[in-house]
């Protein structure tokens, strides 16, 4: 996508309206990840509005976080317990905090927002030093499986249909730069409104393949926060990594 800065996808728009819908999965996230970061400390990166580290910190966990959006930080920071955690601002990739972890974190994809393979395996890297003799760096992320099934490598999918308003969401895949370029596409009498959002994916054997540059080996693959097992038919997977 053309002029595309990924900060342009975390302005104060989206971070307006990140938190109207859950995904629903909180509760589960938090307990499993509570569980590997054996009292902490964990980071976070790319924190967000905290929808995670919050309810972690709450079950007595001490969370840092990274995130480059003051948009998204601004909206943790205004929520009950925000204030406590203690974010740096900055690029994820290069982990630019001082300290070990004993857990380190990425959910809901984001590890594809970095995008090129370099960032990506920078950010392992990173992690990787930045990870206690025992800690664990957990990536959940999708498995693109449906991206090969597109026609012609683009999609319109009709989000939502009201009488004053249409939401589409649209997509163009790149199979060989394996990039996404996505924009949700907001139509009504108040004018157009865009969400455009690139992702870099990488299918699971390339993200084991990253782990094993930083030093890192695959411990644990789940297709979700429930110990679901991983299989051939698994949409995403929840991936524990450690030494
Ligand atoms: C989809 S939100 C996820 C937020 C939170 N982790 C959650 O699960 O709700 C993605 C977040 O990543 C941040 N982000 C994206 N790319 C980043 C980068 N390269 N460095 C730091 N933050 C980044 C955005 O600002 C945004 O807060």
């Amino acid at each position: 996508m053309k002029d595309y800065e990924p900060i342009q996808s975390f302005g104060e728009d989206s971070a307006e309206t990140y938190d109207d819908s859950s995904r629903g999965d909180e509760d589960a996230t938090v307990l499993f990840l509570e569980h590997l970061a054996r009292g902490g400390p964990a980071l976070e990166l790319a924190i967000g509005t905290g929808r995670i580290a919050l309810p972690l910190a709450a079950r007595g966990v001490p969370v840092d976080g990274i995130d480059f959006s003051p948009a998204m930080v601004a909206k943790l920071r205004a929520k009950p317990g925000g204030d406590q955690i203690p974010v740096t601002m900055g690029d994820f990739a290069d982990v630019p905090v001082s300290g070990a972890y004993r857990l380190i974190f990425v959910v809901f994809n984001t590890l594809f927002n970095l995008l090129t393979q370099d960032d990506q395996v920078r950010c392992f890297e990173n992690v990787a030093a930045h990870l206690t003799d025992d800690g664990v760096f957990v990536v959940e992320a999708f498995v693109p499986t449906y991206l090969t099934r597109l026609r012609d490598d683009q999609y319109v999918d009709a989000e939502r249909i009201d009488v004053g308003e249409v939401r589409l969401d649209v997509g163009r895949h790149d199979p060989v730069a394996q990039r996404l370029d996505e924009s949700h596409v907001v139509l009504s009498s108040a004018g157009v409104r865009l969400y455009p959002i690139v992702a870099r994916y990488a299918w699971p054997s390339e993200l084991d393949l990253m782990a094993r540059i930083a030093g890192l080996r695959l411990k644990n693959r789940w297709s979700g926060w429930e110990h679901e097992p991983f299989t051939a038919a698994s949409r995403r997977h929840v991936s524990v990594y450690g030494r």
